[in-house]
């Protein structure tokens, strides 16, 4: 049962004391974040991470998260997953095989576009790697319009993978919107890459599956049956929803954001499930409603690490046994921990 769980894992976080360290994104379930010692976004996770002097980080998120988090650890701290099974649908759809096949095409077709690739941080370390080499860097959806700044100082063209979404609320965000071209490399009758190379913004034909399914509609809904609610969005949304909410914002600022407001106000929440239902238990006077009922919108990866994995990979330390390790090879991680201090030093 999950009381039998709690109790175990609770035994087993005793004997490690300050040996582990467990890490719950805020779109984990929330019997995995009620034992985490910290909850967070995967940028402020993998901070934690790096000021950590545990011997073990289990990083209950995804598994570009615990990459990065054993990028900007020390070599002698092991970065744990709980389940093997929990990986971002959009980090794979941008491999650094494929991309390092696009940017040929992209270099050969138009040799003197000067293009910069920006990478989210939802992507795997050897993508990181790979923008590092070719002069670009990472972003966040905080600090993607920053990023994009910095490539269009060193570059005419910014390649920004995997979100399309992200990369257009951005671009429009900067006032690019007319100035973007989606492609995709090996569609039939696309855009072709010297096309492509005349945008301002070329966008990777990546999207999450969670935020994607959001629509206009949504919004307008919420907004018909509650008179006066204010509805934030995750940038990874489309751009119609993303225009018809009041607040677009990383999953710091929708958390920032309910955390201020005033007692009885009402927000709609625009992302994963997990994190609405937490914002409405943490915060009692402010009315959090999901944008888009409670049916859908859960992140299948995510959802992968449940509180059975969690006592198995503790108990496993206990019995001095380390399981699931990430671990970055080591050239990559080199060439990734520029990707992600470029970001820092923006
Ligand atoms: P954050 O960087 O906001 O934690 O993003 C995680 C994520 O998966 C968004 O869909
Ligand atoms: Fe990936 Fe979307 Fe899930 Fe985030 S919510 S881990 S981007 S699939």
């Amino acid at each position: 049962t999950e009381t039998e769980r709690t109790e175990r894992i609770e035994a087993a976080t005793e004997t490690l004391g300050d040996d582990v360290l467990i890490l719950g994104h805020n779109y984990q379930r929330r019997e995995i974040v009620e034992h985490a010692d910290f909850v967070g976004d995967s940028y402020e996770l993998s901070k934690r991470a790096a000021e950590s002097d545990a011997s073990h980080v289990i990083f209950c998120g995804v598994t570009f998260m615990a990459e990065s988090a054993d990028v900007i650890t020390d070599a002698d701290q092991s970065v744990l997953l709980p389940s093997m099974e929990a990986s971002c649908p959009m980090a794979g759809m941008a491999e650094a095989l494929q991309v390092d096949a696009a940017w040929d095409q992209l270099t050969a077709a138009a040799p003197d576009a000067d293009v910069v690739p920006v990478t989210y941080m939802n992507s795997y370390a050897d993508l990181k790697a790979f923008c590092a080499e070719q002069g670009g860097l990472v972003c966040t959806s905080s600090n993607a319009a920053d990023a994009f700044e910095w490539a269009f100082e060193r570059g005419d063209t910014v390649l920004f993978l995997p979100d399309k979404h992200l990369g257009e609320n951005t671009a429009h965000e900067l006032g690019m919107a007319d100035a973007v071209a989606e492609w995709d490399p090996w569609a039939e009758g696309g855009a072709d890459a010297a096309q492509a190379a005349d945008a301002d913004v070329i966008l990777w034909d990546g999207y999450c599956q969670v935020h994607e399914r959001f629509r206009e509609h949504h919004v307008t809904e919420v907004r018909e049956r509650y008179e006066d609610v204010n509805v934030v969005v995750h940038p990874e949304c489309r751009r119609e929803v993303a225009a018809a909410a009041d607040v677009v914002g990383s999953t710091a600022t929708i958390c920032e954001t309910v955390a201020d407001a005033d007692p009885g106000d009402r927000w709609a929440i625009g992302t994963e499930i997990h994190l609405a239902n937490h914002l409405d238990r943490w915060h009692e006077d402010v009315e959090v409603v999901p944008l888009c009922g409670d049916a859908c919108m859960d992140c299948n990866a995510m959802r992968q690490i449940d509180s059975n994995y969690l006592t198995w990979l503790l108990e496993e330390l206990v019995d001095g046994t380390e399981r699931n390790r990430i671990e970055v090879a080591a050239r990559e991680a080199e060439l990734a921990e520029v990707a992600l201090d470029r970001m820092l030093e923006l």
